[in-house]
Order: structure tokens, then sequence, then C-alpha cells
């Protein structure tokens, strides 16, 4: 009889078979610093994760460095909101002063979206007659990323999904000598539910409508995929999958068709499922959590955005 269990019947033949392998270096963890924030507040759902305050997004780095993290995204939200954003100064601000105190220590990604600035929560700018303007939209994207990069940010990462704002990013950045500062564009990102957590954390939400004009419908696969291939094309130098578990079957269709690495994000209704879970009883969590890594990188992802990043090492992971 075939019996595929002899390879399953102790840890060191399991280890010796194991074909996924990742470290700590390839989890990203997510960092949320509020403008005029005077103490950290509580995520619901995201355990381990807090709104932080500059001063106390200092203290958390340090820790998460201290805990192997070496990739951080940065979402910044800021006291203001308008209708069209010109200036992202509490962001670039709190870039500056994670980079001047740790250097070259921590590799910080940051999100590039309008929505956590726009007093209408979506992430584009609308024209006096509530069309959306795309025009204005790119414009107020490729200042956003000037004045990260320009800030000290190591990585653009545009979360927004309209059409051309890679290009755009890219060739401002080239424009104004920021040629080495690498893109990773959210580029096949689906409209979904497991975005609520953020939301509140981001202070994010839509006011009116929904975001199913500009993120992708979970049915079409062929946009799924012409959406990474278009952010290569425009110049994108890593690419990701969002909602992680539920766009598992595109990370290797978009690498092979591609060449570049494609990573997951972990979205926060994701990692919230399994806090939840956790709360009533019904898994470990530090078990499942690993278990959805290794699912990530068994399905090819090369890096894995987590909310859970800074236990990794804790959760025995390498690094
Ligand atoms: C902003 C942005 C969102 C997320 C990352 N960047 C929310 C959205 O597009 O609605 C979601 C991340 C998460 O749920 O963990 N554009
Ligand atoms: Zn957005």
């Amino acid at each position: 009889m075939k019996r595929l269990q002899r390879l399953r019947k102790n840890q060191w033949t399991r280890d010796l078979t194991a074909t996924t392998e990742f470290n700590v270096a390839q989890l990203i963890q997510p960092l949320f610093v509020v403008e005029g924030l005077s103490q950290d507040q509580d995520i619901p759902g995201l355990k381990g994760n807090r709104r932080l305050t500059l001063q106390s997004s200092l203290k958390q780095v340090e820790s998460d460095l201290e805990a192997g993290v070496r990739n951080f995204i940065l979402f910044g939200v800021p006291q203001a909101k308008m209708g069209t954003p010109r200036s992202f100064q509490s962001t670039a601000q709190t870039v500056k002063e994670i980079k001047s105190r740790f250097g070259g220590a921590a590799n910080l990604w940051v999100d590039t979206c309008l929505c956590s600035y726009t007093d209408h929560g979506h992430c584009c700018v609308f024209h006096q007659s509530g069309s959306r303007d795309h025009v204005g939209t790119l414009k107020a994207l490729e200042t956003m990323a000037l004045e990260l990069a320009s800030a000290g940010a190591d990585g653009i990462s545009p979360s927004d999904m309209m059409d051309g704002r890679v290009a755009k990013i890219r060739s401002a950045l080239d424009q104004a000598g920021f040629e080495d500062t690498p893109i990773m564009s959210y580029s096949t990102k689906f409209s979904s539910q497991f975005y609520g957590p953020f939301r509140a954390a981001a202070d994010s939400a839509p006011q009116f409508g929904d975001r199913t004009q500009y993120q992708i419908d979970v049915r079409n696969r062929n946009d799924a995929i012409a959406a990474s291939r278009r952010c290569a094309e425009e110049g994108a130098d890593l690419l990701m999958v969002k909602p992680g578990m539920t766009a598992i079957d595109l990370i290797k269709p978009i690498h092979e068709q591609t060449g570049l690495a494609v990573g997951a994000y972990q979205v926060s209704g994701e990692y919230a499922s399994l806090v939840l879970l956790e709360k009533e009883g019904l898994i470990n969590f530090e078990k499942a959590l690993q278990e959805t890594w290794q699912v990530f990188k068994r399905a090819g992802a090369q890096f894995i955005i987590t909310y859970g990043a800074r236990f990794g090492r804790q959760l025995g992971v390498r690094g």
C-alpha cells in the first residue's frame, strides 16, 4: 500500500520534507501612527496592534526590531481631512522621525493613498459634479509619494487602485532623484469585506458609496491578473495580492506572468478572524497564525504583510 503517512510520523521527518521555509525578514509589520493623538488606542480585532502616537511609534519600532522585524509599512492618519489633500506633512514627519532614529535598521515602506486624508474617505478626489477626478487624484498621489520619499521613506506602496498611478509615481520619483526608491504596488487588490477592522484603525471608511468602482470584483480573474501585469509594465518593483487568503490562487500566475516577486497581504479582517476565534476558545491563535503564513509561502508568496509580524520569532519563525 502506498503509505504517505510514513513521512508524517515524527517531527524530524516532517521538518526534513517541508517544502516551505521562511524567516521574519520576509514579514512586513504595519504601523498606524495618528497625528494629534495623546494616548495609544486599541484597535478592535487587531491584537498586538494599536493606534500609535508619534512618540510611541518610536518605542514600538524599537521593540519590533528587537523581535527581528526588519520591514514596516506605515499608515499615517492625519488629524485634518479635506476634499482634495495637498500636503501629507504629518505622515512625512513620522517617516523623518523613524528614519532619523533607526536609520537603515528599519526598512520603512509607506502606504500611499488618499483615503485617510480625504473628508469623504475615498481613495480618490472628486470633481464638483461628483464624478471621479482622475487627473487630480494622480496629481495628489504624486505629491504624496514625493513628500514621503523626500522624508526618507525606503519604499512607496500605492494602495489606491487608480489607473496609471504606478507610472505617474515612478516618473515623478525618477525626475526628483529618487531613482532608487522602490515601488511595492498593491497590484491585485479586491473590493472586500475583510478590510473592516483596518478602516476603524486608519479612519478611512468611505462616507458614501463603496470602493467597487476602483477595487477589483472578486468574480473577475481576468481583471485580477491584468491589474498586476499593468503595474509591472508601469514599473512596479514588487507586487501584492490582497486580501491574501481570498486571492491565494492568483499568486503563482501573477509571478509567472510578470517575473516579479508577489507578496500577500493578510488583511485586518483575516487576522481579526483568528483573534476572535481564539477569543471564543475555538483555536490556538499562534498556531493558526503560523499555519496561514506557511500556506501563503506554499502558494508562492515571497513576502507577507501581517499584523502578527512582531510575533514571528516568538512563534518559532527563524530570523
Ligand atoms: C487604503 C488601504 C486599505 C487597506 C490597506 N490600505 C483599505 C481599503 O482599501 O479599503 C486594507 C488593509 C487591511 O484591511 O488590513 N487604501
Ligand atoms: Zn485608500
